[in-house]
């Protein structure tokens, strides 16, 4: 077991077995998120039109699709960023659709978004400090939270992501990818249970890339990941399934193997 997994929290939704119980764990497949038919409409321009798919615990799902497709705008929907115009948004039994984006990181989606935001004039160990849940203020995190816990949590995150030996470094002074690897470990402190990440190996080195592909691997173990990217040996690496998108719509689901040799797919998005 990688230090990740100790991080992990038991989900919340009791479908693993009770602390010291022999019960199976939760059965392979079952539903975290379900967009059922949404819909949004920017001045009668649908960015994403009738939409519905579904994503499984412990999933990695990526979304692709020509520039344009409604990737991007469907991620805002799903963290309450962009209200849809009509649908819904179900996250483990909750309607996410109408709540606040502060409300759906509370029930346990976290998003990233496609620039790296941290804290450019703190240190990697700080970054991680304030982003420990229920920290209100960076004074009080800084003043009364430097614990040997926190600080044990932060050193197995902060190896998880690759960044061990950069705490001390201040985060403006990390490469573009130490800062999308810190910016994952940030949201990973708080536990999400569904983590959303819009094209994270952009601008990555191939080595780069290869460290990201293994961490969210790595992550999926324990939680569901949707990812927006669009190289497409990157994607082959790490989906469990892909869906495709194209002018709002779904164009195409299946394995990696499968859209890659959907004709649909070819003509609109991977022929050009
Ligand atoms: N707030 C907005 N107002 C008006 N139009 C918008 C808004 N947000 C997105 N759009 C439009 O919706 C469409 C989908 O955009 P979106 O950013 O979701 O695409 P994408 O699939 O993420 O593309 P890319 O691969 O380029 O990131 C685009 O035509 C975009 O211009
Ligand atoms: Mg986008």
């Amino acid at each position: 077991m990688g230090p990740l997994a100790t991080l992990q929290p038991m989900m919340a939704s009791g479908a693993m077995p009770a602390p010291g119980s022999s019960a199976p764990v939760a059965p392979a497949r079952e539903e975290i998120l379900r967009v059922e038919d949404l819909t949004v409409s920017f001045d009668g321009f649908k960015a994403v039109d009738a939409l519905s798919l579904s994503v499984e615990r412990n999933e990695l799902r990526v979304i692709i699709g020509p520039n344009g497709a409604g990737k991007t705008t469907l991620l805002d929907m799903i963290c309450g960023k962009t209200k849809p115009t009509s649908g819904r948004v179900m996250f483990n039994g909750l309607d996410l659709t109408r709540m606040s984006e502060h409300r759906i990181v509370r029930a346990g989606v976290g998003r990233k978004f496609q620039t790296p935001s941290v804290y450019e004039d703190l240190t990697v160990f700080e970054n991680f400090e304030i982003s420990l849940p229920r920290m209100h203020g960076l004074f009080q995190s800084l003043t009364f939270r430097r614990t040997a816990e926190v600080r044990k949590r932060i050193d197995a995150m902060a190896g998880e992501v690759y960044l061990r030996d950069q705490l001390g470094r201040r985060a403006g002074q990390l490469s573009h990818g130490q800062k999308q690897w810190l910016e994952i470990g940030m949201l990973l402190m708080q536990e999400p249970q569904l983590l959303l990440l819009d094209e994270p190996v952009a601008g990555m080195s191939p080595r780069e890339r290869e460290q990201t592909g293994d961490l969210l691997s790595r992550i999926a173990q324990g939680k569901s990941v949707v990812v927006i990217e669009h190289d497409m040996d990157f994607v082959k690496r790490i989906a469990h399934k892909v869906t495709v998108l194209h002018q709002g719509k779904l164009l195409s689901e299946g394995s990696a193997a499968e859209v890659q040799s959907d004709r649909r797919v070819i003509d609109v998005y991977l022929g050009h």
